[in-house]
């Protein structure tokens, strides 16, 4: 089996070198994994002039699996649309069809007081957010800037789902759900937009399909509110990409850590796109600062979501236990009474924990 790695830029080759050590370890104990490394990103856009080159898209589609770091960094904010390390990251998801972004706000017992919430909020908090990811306004058509008849500049997007991309991602989201608590809230914004409609149509629908799991809607900016008044209503919360992309970050905080959360993008065959959620992190870049725990983690859900390897995955998700357990902490989960160290040495940790 083969695995894209895409460190890109900022921290991301620093967390992915940690990841890849894991995976290292896993490869001597028996696991038959090949790695390839290539550019994205603004790494992409330095070595080749495109934030994602021909010969990486030709690399993550020949693979079996993809493990991002991050993209992006203040270099490139100057740089025209196109040109920018984002849009590396969203043609990777169109052009491998990775409709499904699986984001998981998991909260680890040592780490509750982390939490910018009272522990009691979060203690146990396990939720789920399943985010469409390669349609709606990120994607639609028409877009643009144009000047409106009295002369002024106007900018506009297309928010718009078909119903068979709600449908497909609704699938998932009650399958995810029916193998958790069976409870799915379908995130929408129905009293206003068009889209949001057909949205709760469909996943009504689709949810006919599944009885035992209970549906229920909400619009997005209860949601929002709901998140951190009682964030433990929720097991899996299905959006669309772009509350999706707002409500995963919010949700992230409720753990204490955007460091510590993975994720995987996933096509209609299980093949995926693992990365951790938080960014390139430009003002720690090379001060072994970052933690590679998210990024360890998106190893986890390779494993278990394209590998089908629930055991070695298991393996990965203890080690972590272990380390948190161990007090040792990267800055951003730091607190008094626990053993501040860095990014190599958390890798170490987690190695000698496997
Ligand atoms: C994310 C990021 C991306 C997104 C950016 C970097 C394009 O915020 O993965 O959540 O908006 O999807
Ligand atoms: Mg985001």
């Amino acid at each position: 089996m083969k695995i894209a790695v895409l460190p890109g830029d900022g921290i991301g080759p620093e967390i992915v070198g940690q990841a890849l050590r894991v995976v290292d370890r896993l490869r001597s104990d028996g696991l038959d994994l090949e790695i390839e490394q290539a550019p994205i990103g603004g790494a992409g856009y330095d070595e080749q002039g495109d934030p994602l080159p021909a010969a990486t898209l030709d690399l993550a589609k020949s693979a079996d699996a993809v493990l991002l770091g991050a993209v992006g960094g203040p270099r490139y904010d100057q740089l025209p649309r196109q040109a920018r390390p984002e849009q590396g990251l969203l043609r990777i998801r169109k052009e491998l069809g990775l409709f499904a972004n699986l984001r998981p706000a998991l909260v680890y017992k040592e780490l509750s007081r982390a939490s910018s919430l009272r522990a009691e909020l979060v203690e146990d908090l396990d939720l789920m957010i399943l985010r469409e990811l390669t349609g709606d306004i990120y994607f639609g058509q028409p877009r643009g800037q144009r000047k409106t008849d009295s002369g002024e500049r106007e900018g506009f997007d297309t928010m718009r789902y078909s119903e068979s991309e709600i449908r497909r991602i609704a699938h998932v989201a009650f399958g995810i759900a029916g193998k958790r608590n069976r409870k799915l809230c379908s995130v929408d914004k129905a009293n206003v937009l068009d889209t949001s409609i057909l949205w709760r149509e469909v996943v009504t629908e689709v949810g006919k399909e599944y009885p035992d799991v209970e549906l229920t809607h909400m619009y997005v900016d209860n949601a929002a509110m709901q998140l951190v008044r009682a964030p433990k209503q929720f097991d899996v919360m299905l959006t669309g990409n772009m509350f999706g992309d707002i409500l995963s970050d919010e949700a992230s905080m409720l753990t204490g850590s955007i460091g510590m959360l993975p994720s995987a993008s996933l096509d209609a065959n299980k093949k995926g796109l693992y990365e951790p959620i938080h960014g390139s992190a430009p003002d720690i870049v090379g001060k072994n600062q970052a933690n590679p725990l998210a990024t360890i983690l998106s190893v986890a859900m390779m494993l278990r979501y394209t590998f089908a390897m629930d055991e070695a995955a298991q393996r990965v998700e203890n080690a972590v236990r272990t380390v948190l357990g161990q007090g040792l902490r990267t800055p951003d989960i730091f607190e008094a009474g626990t053993t501040r160290i860095g990014t190599t040495q958390m890798g170490d940790a987690v190695v000698a924990a496997l």
